[in-house]
């Protein structure tokens, strides 16, 4: 997988149990994605259409450093899937262990917010991934 970028959990984004609130994980999370989509695409108009099963495996607590990566797991006309993988990282060990997970799907958009195809040659270049 691909690193796309980290977090440090702080104060303000903890939920009533003391674990980082699940929403703000989706926020990173989508926010990692789209800038993986749009750079994968060579396109800044790409939207969030889908967001799969989510998993929130282990409590993340403040301090906690997160470390986002994707992978390009299928490549459509206009959409592309991305799994993506939150990870908690020891900066002392070196360790990561998944603390997230999900799949996304992004569309490209035109002027009009109506779907487009995204480019041919990238298209072309993740073909192996194309079949439906
Ligand atoms: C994204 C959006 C433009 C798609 O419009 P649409 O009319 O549903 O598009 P289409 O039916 O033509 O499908 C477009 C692509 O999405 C795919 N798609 C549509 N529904 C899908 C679903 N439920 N699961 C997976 N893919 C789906 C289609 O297969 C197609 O992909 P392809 O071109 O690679 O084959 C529209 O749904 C939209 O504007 N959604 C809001 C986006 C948004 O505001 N996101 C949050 C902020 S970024």
């Amino acid at each position: 997988m691909e690193f796309i970028t980290q977090k440090i959990t702080m104060g303000k984004d903890l939920g009533v149990h003391g674990n980082l609130f699940g929403g703000n994980m989706l926020s990173w999370i989508d926010e990692a994605a789209g800038t993986m989509a749009v750079t994968i695409c060579r396109t800044p108009n790409m939207v969030t259409l889908k967001l799969e099963e989510v998993i929130f495996r282990k409590a993340v607590k403040v301090g906690h450093l997160i470390k986002i990566y994707g992978k390009v797991v299928r490549m459509g006309t206009s959409s592309i899937t991305l799994c993506m993988e939150a990870r908690k990282y020891n900066p002392i060990s070196d360790e990561e262990n998944i603390v997230c997970d999900t799949f996304l799907t992004f569309v490209r958009i035109d002027e009009s917010g109506e779907p487009v195809p995204i480019p041919s040659s990238v298209r072309e270049k993740y073909k192996h991934l194309s079949e439906k």
